[in-house]
């Protein structure tokens, strides 16, 4: 969702806070503001509707003298995306400036509540509600640390939080309640930011804001207490990624240097963890729960999106390898429909960011049954990191491009490697487990081999730019693939597009199909190659393209296909992290021939920290 960042030190704060903007910016791009203080203490805040670089082109002509402000860019959730509503929001006579990623739930009652005692309110947002509470608090308390305080333990929802104010000019106020917020600790100088991708620059020291802490920063020093006033112990976590990084490093967009980033990534998440002697894995995240996962009798994963996609792979993969009966659920159902759990259940969160809140609260609401909860993160130090009672990061590195690409192949490579983990524990050979780990080893290069073929697949995205839909059929592991590809198109290009299950087309989708249908076969040489011809030739009886993602060295699908992409053979278990390739690179190529913003695709956000 919305990204934050703040800054109080010494040097010009207006090139930081937009510099940092831009760095967030693929977490919610609706508009854009900053408050900042001047050396004469006055407030100055501009905001405007749009992207960070409209902002920045306005600052630049009104150059402000200030070492202390916040900057916002958002993602909306109240109120649509203006010139007002644009964070920022102030209290009437501007005495303090507040930007908030989150959810005032009660901030209808709240807003009543001031209308009555005679505070004005001039936009629909609820983070002008619980600016203008701050401020009703200060009135009556005069400490605005004591009102921020107040405020916030009446306030329910979500919320991460900075403000400035004239009140206190030499403090910057941030707070948290399920949106991530993080201190960066420099050198008499200190930062506020929604990831650190805003801050790296200055510092890799920080410290992650635990809900319902409140932070007090000045120039050199900083204090942490909880909501309801008792001190707090943080600890500082060293970011470990570089600068390039969070770059484009040459590539006309994040999505696609991503993608090309996947051969690297795949070989980071394997790194350190194969054991090739042993025909074993090592997962040290894990050794506090291997007696747990020893024992398991079913698995759950849960997640959104991408992720869930990536879960439904780790389904196949380890009820195959494993045995372990394994179930896959949308976070967002699975939190709400009283699931029957016990203390013997692991339950897994699959999430790139580990701030989605509604894996965060499936996650809480199995804990709170009793099962045992695993993290697959990306973002180190992120909530569901921490929350979780073990886990293993991907490595993947940060993913700025919405639309997740290397994060899925990464998760696919964990997963993989957990599967074969606990198919260690139980029946499988050390053998087997050999074999399966040379091919995970050999992967690398073969995601390098399709992305060698990007200019073809460029040429078919070229003939396909203006479908008004798509399908996308695949069997067993390549039926979360299927899934994949779709979101993938629809996310960036908005084609509508639909995954399913090859043999499902004729129970319904098949009425869809005519000479305008594009269809994506994900089709490799496998035990169910026969069966999924068989669907090829229902389509193309009806008039259907067909573009065939096929193992190499298969004519026989050339012949059935309008256009074939092939990868290289691997074992079955292994085939969606290479089909799902050309799939992102087919929906990269579309949505630039259509203009699309492939990096900022409208409505959405990196992370999904509100339900
Ligand atoms: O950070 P998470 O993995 O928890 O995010 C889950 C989804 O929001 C995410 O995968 C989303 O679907 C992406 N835009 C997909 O490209």
């Amino acid at each position: 969702m919305c990204g934050i960042v703040g800054y109080i030190g010494y040097r010009p704060v207006v090139p930081i806070l937009i510099q940092g903007l831009k760095r967030l910016e693929y977490r919610g791009y609706d508009s854009a503001g900053i408050a900042v203080l001047d050396d004469r203490q006055q407030l100055h805040v501009i905001k405007r509707a749009g992207k960070v670089n409209d902002l920045a082109t306005t600052v630049e002509s009104l150059p402000i003298p200030s070492t202390i402000g916040i900057g916002h860019t958002r993602w909306a959730t109240h109120g649509v995306p203006n010139d007002t509503n644009a964070h920022p929001h102030t209290d009437q006579d501007r005495r303090l400036a507040l930007v908030h990623n989150g959810i005032i739930e009660n901030y209808q009652a709240i807003r009543t509540q001031l209308l009555r005692e005679g505070y004005q309110l001039k936009t629909e947002t609820d983070t002008e509600v619980l600016t203008v509470f701050i401020r009703s608090f200060y009135d009556k308390v005069g400490d605005l640390r004591e009102a921020v305080r107040l405020a916030l333990a009446e306030v329910e929802g979500t919320f991460g939080i900075a403000i400035v104010s004239p009140l206190e000019p030499d403090l910057l106020i941030a707070a948290r309640r399920g949106s991530p917020l993080l201190i960066g600790l420099g050198n008499n100088e200190n930062f506020v930011a929604s990831d650190a991708a805003a801050v790296i620059q200055y510092t890799r020291n920080v410290i992650f804001l635990q809900d319902n802490e409140i932070s007090f920063i000045q120039q050199g020093e900083y204090e942490i207490r909880t909501i309801d006033n008792q001190p707090s112990a943080p600890e500082i976590f060293k970011i470990e990624y570089d600068l390039e990084q969070i770059e484009k490093g040459g590539y006309e967009h994040f999505m696609l240097k991503e993608i090309f980033e996947q051969p690297t990534t795949f070989r980071d998440a394997c790194r350190g963890r194969i054991l090739l002697e042993d025909g074993n894995v090592r997962l040290g995240g894990l050794r506090p729960v291997a007696d747990k996962l020893q024992r398991a009798q079913r698995l759950i994963f849960t997640a959104c999106g991408t992720s869930w996609h990536a879960a439904l792979v780790g389904e196949y993969l380890i009820e195959d390898l494993a045995r372990i009966p394994v179930e896959v659920e949308y976070a967002s159902e699975f939190r709400y429909r009283n699931p029957v759990l016990s203390k013997d259940d692991i339950v897994i969160a699959i999430s790139q960011s580990g701030e989605t809140a509604d894996t965060l609260a499936a996650i809480r609401e199995a804990k709170l049954r009793g099962a045992t909860t695993l993290g697959i993160v990306n973002v180190v130090g992120s909530t569901i990191a921490r929350e979780t009672d073990a886990g293993v990061y991907i490595h993947a590195g940060p993913e700025i491009g919405v639309a997740s690409t290397k994060a899925f192949t990464s998760q696919l490579a964990v997963l993989s490697l957990l599967a074969i983990y606990l198919g260690r524990m139980r029946h499988l050979s050390p053998e087997d487990g050999r074999t399966l780990l040379r091919e995970l080893q050999a992967i690398p290069e073969k995601i390098q081999q399709i992305l060698q073929q990007a200019e073809l697949i460029q040429h078919v995205a070229l003939q396909y730019k203006d479908a008004a839909n798509f399908l996308y059929l695949g069997r067993s592991y390549n039926f979360p693939v299927a899934l994949e590809g779709a979101l993938k198109l629809k996310e960036i290009s908005y084609i509508h597009a639909e995954g399913y299950p090859a043999a499902e087309m004729k129970h319904g989708p098949i009425a869809l199909i005519d000479e305008n249908m594009p269809v994506v076969f994900i089709a490799p040489r496998d035990e169910l190659y026969e069966k999924i011809l068989s669907n090829i030739e229902e389509v193309r009886a009806r008039g259907g393209k067909i573009i065939s993602i096929a193992t190499e060295g298969d004519h026989k699908i050339a012949d059935v296909s309008d256009h074939t992409i092939y990868i290289p053979r691997t074992l079955p278990y292994f085939t969606p992290v290479l089909s799902v390739i050309p799939l992102q690179l087919l929906a990269y190529y579309i949505a630039v021939e259509r203009g699309c913003n492939v990096d900022m695709p409208r409505n959405l956000a990196k992370s999904v920290t509100v339900e």
